[in-house]
């Protein structure tokens, strides 16, 4: 297993930072990478025609090893509202309905709902209400029929990490011809990801936290499904004539194979893109399962030691050790709790009813213990 990783990072030693669901950290050779960027921005004679594709390619291709694709279903945008832009502009209605999860991040449910309203299908939200983990994933489950046309879900809950049967609910959308969508953004980069195996369709990820990106930052796989689709804008670099500088006027009607449609105009952010391509290959170089490991030692001792005191934590079948909510007695007020977490520079993020706790393998023991001794005086 790998040891913490916090020597590659500028955090401050003071910074108890349990919060990479909100922002990852940015990597110290990122910053250099970026500086060295923005040095260059001085001179642009620096710039050759294949400087304005290649660090794209090696982009989409370090992300298709995380998610287990090809590189070429591989497309760069701005943020994963964007992503889900170009794939609502590609499904057909085949059904009367659509399915998301309560409590859906807002970029993906606003892109059903208005897809949902033009087309003129029911959007059923999925409602955990009193149910464990396994009977909610089985209504979710239950909830698909041939009249489904498309699931959108987070590949684990956003906002306190309760995991969904990506595999089973794949399963299910295959066999009634149902799109299958997921928002991997707070699980991609952290957890182990296999689109074939989960039969998705398209998934999205913004590259700002687990992927160790910047803002304004997102990566996508597009199955063969989007394979012909029509991609929101127009960008001369997704011809398959772009290279070739001098004869961009002899306008190529055919896109670049497969996702590379998507990507979005002006694809190569000079800047931007050194940060993202070295997260990527930090992460692969780390190894995913390496990361899911330290993070499951380290979540281990926020159980053992929180959930003899009343604290409740997700099913162990259902629980993320990356991102996971603490349960608070009912008589405490999580906001007086986030504040007092706050001035000890504990950073963590309330989402809903949640005390959301996230963590990565910048963060140590030392971490840890600050958090339970707060929770432990707390109550
Ligand atoms: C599940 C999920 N999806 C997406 C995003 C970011 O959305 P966007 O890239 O549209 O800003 C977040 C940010 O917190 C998120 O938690």
């Amino acid at each position: 297993m790998i040891k913490c990783q916090k020597h590659l990072f500028n955090l401050d030693d003071d910074e108890y930072y349990l919060n990479c669901a909100y922002k990852s950290p940015l990597l110290k050779k990122g910053e250099l990478l970026a500086i060295n960027a923005i040095k260059k921005e001085r001179t642009p004679s620096y710039l050759k025609p294949n400087n304005y594709f290649e660090i794209s390619e090696e982009i989409r291709k370090e992300f298709s090893k995380i998610i287990k694709s090809k590189k070429d279903e591989v497309a760069i945008m701005p943020s994963s509202s964007y992503g889900f832009a170009n794939i609502f502009n590609n499904i057909n209605s085949n059904g009367n309905k659509a399915i998301v999860v309560e409590n859906e991040f807002p970029s993906g449910y606003f892109s059903v709902k208005k897809w949902c309203s033009k087309n003129n299908i029911q959007l059923e939200v999925v409602e955990r209400d009193k149910l464990s983990a396994k009977e909610w994933n089985k209504k979710i489950i239950n909830s698909i029929d041939s009249n489904t046309s498309l699931v959108l879900i987070s590949s684990i809950h956003w906002m306190n990490g309760t995991k969904f049967d990506l595999k089973e609910i794949g399963e299910k959308c295959k066999a009634n011809g149902t799109y299958f969508i997921v928002d991997g953004t707070q699980s991609v980069g952290a957890m182990s990801m296999d689109v074939k195996d989960f039969k998705i369709d398209a998934l999205i990820c913004a590259g700002y936290k687990w992927l160790f990106g910047p803002y304004s930052m997102a990566l996508g796989y597009f199955s063969s499904k989007f394979s012909d689709g029509i991609p929101i804008e127009e960008s001369w670099m997704n011809r398959t004539n772009a290279q070739d500088f001098s004869n961009l006027t002899e306008y190529d009607s055919k896109y670049k194979p497969m996702a590379g449609r998507y990507n979005v105009g002006e694809t190569t952010n000079f800047i931007l893109s050194p940060i993202m391509l070295n997260g990527l290959n930090q992460i692969n170089s780390w190894g995913i399962n390496n990361i899911e490991s330290y993070c499951k030692k380290l979540s281990e001792i926020v159980i053992n030691e929180l959930s003899p005191l009343g604290i409740a934590f997700e099913n162990e079948n259902y629980f993320t050790s990356h991102l996971f909510s603490l349960g608070l007695p009912d008589h405490l007020n999580l906001l007086s709790f986030k504040n007092i977490l706050e001035e000890k520079k504990i950073r963590v993020s309330v989402r809903g009813t949640n005390l959301r706790v996230s963590i990565n393998v910048f963060n140590d023991e030392k971490d840890i213990n600050k958090l339970v001794e707060t929770v432990k005086e707390f109550i």
